[in-house]
């Protein structure tokens, strides 16, 4: 891909310090764009962002909890004037954040968190960056929900399921409020991807159920990381400029809509 495909441009991606965008954020400098990276993790922000800086990007970060809206805004508010511009979003901060998957096991406060972080986080990052993308006459915003939104899936839980759920709702009304100004807004649904965190969840698993899960796949194989990052980045981009309020399936084929 060219390394001037998202020059001039300002990505900002939400957890991104994390396994998958921290990933994106690379593939992004690579291609020409600065990025702004906001998560909880102070320490994980300050390696990615001197990374992505030797690289020879342009980049910077700011520690947010997505939850609280006022934080974010300021964030972003920063990022923009730092970084030049927002052109896109990616909503990638998230996840079952460690909560139990059995309902026996589940609590008020696991409930609150995973929908607090995943649908309201996104919903703050949305907001805040809808001025700045009005202002510019275009912008993308990319949201995350999950295979385990699309399906019920066993691995994840109920709270997990209903916020990426959730988050297919958002973004489709999202990006029917913001379409006459020319900001897209579409969900990437990923399956299993391994980062760091998962992989040793996988490789702990008996064979049996390593090839169960490899089995439900049809491409029969686990991915690469970079697998779900350029379906991202293909919503983020402008070769995807008259795909606005859908949702993206990245899942070797394990889940098929009708
Ligand atoms: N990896 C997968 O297999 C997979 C599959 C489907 C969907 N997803 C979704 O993709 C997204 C990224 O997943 P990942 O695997 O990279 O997860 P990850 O845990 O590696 O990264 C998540 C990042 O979000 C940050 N974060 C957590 N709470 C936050 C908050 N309140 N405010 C700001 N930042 C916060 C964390 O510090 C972390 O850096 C998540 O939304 C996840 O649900 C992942």
């Amino acid at each position: 891909m060219s390394t001037d495909r998202f020059s001039g441009k300002c990505i900002l991606i939400t957890g991104g310090a994390g396994g998958l965008g921290s990933q994106i954020a690379r593939t992004a400098i690579a291609q020409g764009a600065s990025v702004g990276i906001l998560d909880t993790n102070e320490a994980a922000i300050q390696t990615l962002v001197s990374e992505l800086k030797a690289s020879g990007g342009n980049a910077a970060g700011e520690k947010v909890d997505v939850r609280d809206s006022k934080s974010v805004t300021a964030a972003v508010n920063q990022l923009a004037k730092v970084l030049g511009s927002v052109d896109v979003l990616i909503a990638a901060a998230g996840g079952s954040l460690g909560t139990p998957r059995d309902l026996d096991d589940i609590s008020d406060d696991d409930f609150d968190l995973v929908l607090d972080v995943n649908v309201k986080g996104t919903f703050n990052c949305a907001r805040a960056v809808i001025p700045h993308m009005k202002k510019a006459g275009k912008g993308s915003i990319v949201t995350f929900s999950s295979i385990g939104g699309r399906s019920a899936s066993p691995v994840t839980g109920v709270p997990y399921a209903t916020a990426k759920a959730a988050i297919l709702g958002l973004t489709r009304r999202l990006a029917k409020e913001v379409g006459e100004f020319g900001i897209r807004v579409n969900a990437i649904a990923p399956g299993l991807f391994l980062t760091d965190r998962l992989e040793g969840m996988f490789n702990d698993m008996s064979k049996a159920d390593q090839d169960e899960v490899i089995d439900a796949i049809p491409l029969r194989r686990m991915p690469k990381l970079q697998e779900c990052v350029d379906p991202v980045l293909f919503l983020a981009s402008e070769e995807s400029s008259f795909i606005t309020g859908t949702v993206l399936d990245v899942n070797g084929g394990r889940m098929m809509p009708n």
